[in-house]
């Protein structure tokens, strides 16, 4: 595993050109299709069995481009999805820009220190007022930030095509020649604003504003979980961008599994944190929650280092944690794409952008509390945790692109499912409920904790 570079992956993991090309290439799929009504009844067959019995999702799940289609409207329009942190943009005019499901946006810090998820589509004539590689240094008042993908400062948004202004929270402040428009009220030319919402530190978008519930209301018991953190308080230290030829579940399913720690990271995660310790709290309608015990032996040495006035950790540890939370990682799922590890000096939040059946864009971050930074040993500190979050996450991105792979063959083969892989069987649930629709209702009895 060990043998294959950063390089290497990155390049095998660049889509070609066209977003639409698919990791199989130009090679059809081995399986037969499956129509999404198909495919939906087949999860919800799976999702209904115990996780005694539970089997894999079928191919098509993760190659149909329909089914993907289903899923950006049944399950990511009408949900939050997080874009960033507001350690991102902590000043007035600080922006950053993603591209969400198709939607370019900006995430602006507005005058009034509220903040924004602003349309980058122009009222004028279309055109993305901040388009990737353009409409920052040299284009009017913006400047990129270095080494923060898609971060920038500005004192207001300019549409490079004919110079219209808008204000940072996406007023029209200023159009030339439109004097002779007749009827045309500047104040109706806004860009256009998606409903947001800042909870913990993290900005969501609910892209076509439908979602029934606040990120507060449907995260409250994750809130409880994630307080000891303070992780609103916490400052973005190190962004990696990834192109990924791969389906999202692929990811999720990765992320939340620890099953593969005796395979994938054998040399990494496995010594620290083995598998077969891992376990996965009772079912819950809105998140998933796996914990990851540090293995005694190590824990043991953890607190010998303690008490030499040291700390085992990379960066210092985070004081406002209780033992046994400092001691394991806990990883977490908020439905449908909210992913981060909590560790003993940092949270580790994946921002995962799905593109299309088999691509996906993803930012792997780290945040530490704000006290981190100012420790003198901080840069050296960073340079370590941020290599070695690279690395294992290299060995994730080695296995998730074979997955994806073998997934259109006419080799592959449903398979079944470990009881350490009880996450993966947590998601089918979730999206079984959503395809007969009861979804966040718990229509079936929640499933217990694999911890007595
Ligand atoms: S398209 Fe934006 S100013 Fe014309
Ligand atoms: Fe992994």
């Amino acid at each position: 595993m060990n043998a294959i570079s950063e390089s290497d992956i990155r390049r095998a993991c660049l889509p070609a050109p066209d977003p639409l090309k698919s990791a199989r290439g130009s090679i059809r799929s081995g399986q037969p299709p499956m129509s999404v009504a198909e495919i939906l009844a087949e999860i919800e067959r799976i999702a209904d069995l115990p996780l005694s019995r539970s089997e894999t999702l079928p191919a098509q799940a993760y190659t149909s481009q329909e089914f993907f289609d289903w899923e950006i409207d049944n399950l990511f329009k009408n949900d939050w999805i997080c874009l960033g942190h507001v350690s991102q943009i902590p000043s007035i005019g600080d922006f950053l820009n993603v591209e969400v499901l198709g939607e370019p946006v900006v995430v602006v810090r507005d005058k009034e220190n509220g903040i924004n998820v602003l349309s980058r589509v122009c009222p004028h004539r279309a055109m993305d007022i901040m388009p990737p590689g353009f409409g920052y240094d040299g284009h009017g008042p913006a400047e990129a930030k270095e080494g923060e993908p898609g971060c920038g400062h500005t004192r207001f948004l300019l549409c490079p095509y004919h110079f219209w202004t808008f204000e940072l929270d996406g007023k029209l402040k200023a159009c030339a020649e439109m004097g002779q428009a007749e009827g045309f009220n500047r104040d109706e030319w806004g860009l256009r604003s998606f409903r947001s919402e800042v909870w913990n530190g993290f900005v969501f978008v609910n892209l076509d504003g439908t979602a029934p519930r606040t990120v507060a209301e449907q995260y409250a018991t994750l809130s409880d979980q994630v307080a000891p953190w303070l992780i609103d308080d916490m400052v973005m230290v190190a962004q990696n961008e990834w192109d990924c030829a791969f389906n999202w579940k692929i990811l999720t399913e990765n992320f939340m599994e620890s099953y593969h720690h005796a395979g994938a990271h054998s040399k990494t995660l496995q010594p620290m944190m083995p598998a077969r310790d891992t376990w996965t709290e009772e079912e819950k309608p809105f998140h998933i929650r796996c914990h990851l015990p540090m293995k005694e032996e190590l824990r043991a040495e953890i607190r010998a280092i303690d008490e030499e006035g040291r700390h085992w950790e990379t960066y210092p540890p985070i004081a406002t944690l209780p033992e046994n939370e400092r001691l394991e990682w806990g990883l977490v799922l908020g439905y449908p794409l909210f992913t981060f590890v909590l560790t003993g000096d940092s949270v580790i939040w994946y921002r995962i952008l799905p593109m299309g059946p088999d691509h996906l864009k993803l930012l792997t971050t780290i945040l530490v509390p704000r006290s981190t930074t100012e420790d003198p040993n901080f840069e050296e500190m960073n340079q370590v945790a941020t290599q070695a979050a690279i690395d294992f996450h290299l060995e994730d991105m080695e296995v998730c692109m074979a997955v994806q792979r073998g997934l259109f063959t006419a080799g592959y083969q449903r398979g079944r499912l470990s009881h350490l892989e009880m996450p993966i069987w947590l998601i089918q649930r979730f999206l079984a409920a959503r395809g007969r629709g009861t979804w966040p209702t718990m229509d079936r009895p929640g499933a217990p904790s694999q911890k007595a």
